[in-house]
């Protein structure tokens, strides 16, 4: 039987495409980023419920412009992280002269493990950088009340978790920081795309700086680049650059896309998530995982978690989905626990891999796989059928 089941199908529509047209019909366009991208992060920030976004090139380049503007607002230290999370999520840590902290997952969210968090904090801890897994929310009130306290900063990774909640709040509306990401594979799509929000007007205006080159001109506002202009009298206004800093930006036509995309962002998830009640529902429990924390998730894709770690059941399962068609990533979310990566082997040694249980189950014994709105509900269920008589 072939299902043929892509990990994500018509993601960018021809309304989406219909819309680029237009842009690139007008007298001499602008291309380069300008009113589509401004008004793209106005009706981000609407739909978030933040005061700001900064839309850039990637979800990798929010991290990196969101732990540029942590290093410089806050200086070097720790920052803790899951060994379950995309590449970048660590690279960046790294990249801006802090040390990556790690902690083992929740297995219901898989995302980090609030006491764990909560026991590796200290007078070092410049921020806590949680990743919401597959679009599930990976904050609890403890650890919120508790990074309060301590006067110490959330960042949200929400690139998988567009739409999640947590309390009826959309995630991505907590942290100080909060990134995106836009690429294709995600609930919204501008080809290759993110963006980075908060509600702070100076890290806003830093992370404007940091998107184009560190210059002061990028700034919104009169009132933050006029100290730059007093204290370097000798410079052209046009050229302070204020901070080392990156080329992330992206153009109006990305902004085009994820403009008329976000129109039925909503609407797609609202599909998204009764297809993986579907999935969970019907899938055995006494195989695989079912038991995910699913109240307030947005997932672009489905979890197939073995209970137990089972070499037979795992490759019988990968060599269902292959017969049939069904496109899956072993490991779940970047291919699962990054410490076991050659990148971080190198910096940690090949212990450290081996310290967080939860995470290396999923790494051995976890998928993802493919949930786009166009997914039929009974091709969910062939699917279950094929997988619990394995
Ligand atoms: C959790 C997470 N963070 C960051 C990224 C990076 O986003 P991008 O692929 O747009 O660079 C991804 C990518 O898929 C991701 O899953």
């Amino acid at each position: 039987m072939n299902l043929d089941w892509p990990l994500m199908k018509n993601n960018i529509l021809r309304e989406d495409l219909d819309a680029v047209i237009e842009l690139l019909r007008a007298q001499d366009p602008i291309l380069t980023q300008s009113k589509n991208v401004r008004e793209f992060e106005r009706e981000w920030s609407d739909w978030l419920g933040v005061k700001h976004s900064v839309f850039v090139n990637s979800g990798s380049s929010a991290n990196l412009i969101t732990m540029a503007a942590l290093r410089e607002k806050f200086g070097p230290g720790e920052v803790i992280v899951p060994p379950l999370t995309w590449v970048s999520d660590i690279a960046s840590v790294v990249q801006c002269g802090f040390k990556p902290v790690f902690v083992d997952i929740d297995r219901r969210t898989l995302g980090m493990d609030t006491d764990q968090v909560i026991a590796k904090l200290n007078s070092s801890t410049r921020a806590v950088f949680i990743t919401h897994i597959l679009g599930y929310n990976a904050l609890t009130q403890k650890l919120i009340d508790e990074l309060a306290k301590r006067n110490i900063p959330l960042i949200e990774d929400a690139c998988e978790s567009h739409g999640a909640t947590f309390k009826g709040r959309r995630v991505g509306s907590f942290g100080l920081m909060s990134d995106f990401s836009f690429y294709y594979a995600h609930h919204l799509s501008t080809i290759e795309g993110g963006v980075c929000c908060t509600n702070d007007a100076s890290l806003y205006e830093m992370l404007r700086m940091f998107r184009a080159h560190g210059m002061v001109r990028e700034a919104s506002t009169p009132d933050a680049r006029q100290p730059f202009y007093d204290r370097h009298p000798d410079l052209n206004p046009d050229f302070i650059f204020a901070f080392p800093a990156y080329n992330v930006r992206s153009t109006e036509i990305n902004a085009v896309l994820g403009r008329s995309q976000l129109e039925r962002l909503d609407a797609n998830n609202v599909i998204r998530t009764r297809n993986l009640n579907l999935f969970l529902e019907n899938l055995d429990p006494k195989k695989y995982q079912t038991d995910f924390a699913t109240e307030g998730s947005s997932n672009y894709a489905f979890t197939l978690i073995l209970n137990h770690p089972d070499d037979a059941l795992r490759d019988r399962a990968m060599q269902a989905m292959r017969e049939h068609r069904v496109e899956f990533r072993r490991g779940t979310s970047g291919g699962g626990n990054q410490l076991r990566q050659p990148y971080l082997r190198k910096l940690l040694g090949d212990a450290e891999c081996t310290k967080y249980p939860v995470v290396d189950h999923v790494h051995f014994y976890g998928f993802y796989l493919g949930n786009y709105p166009t997914l039929q509900a009974d091709k969910i269920l062939r699917l279950c059928e094929v997988l619990n008589a394995l």
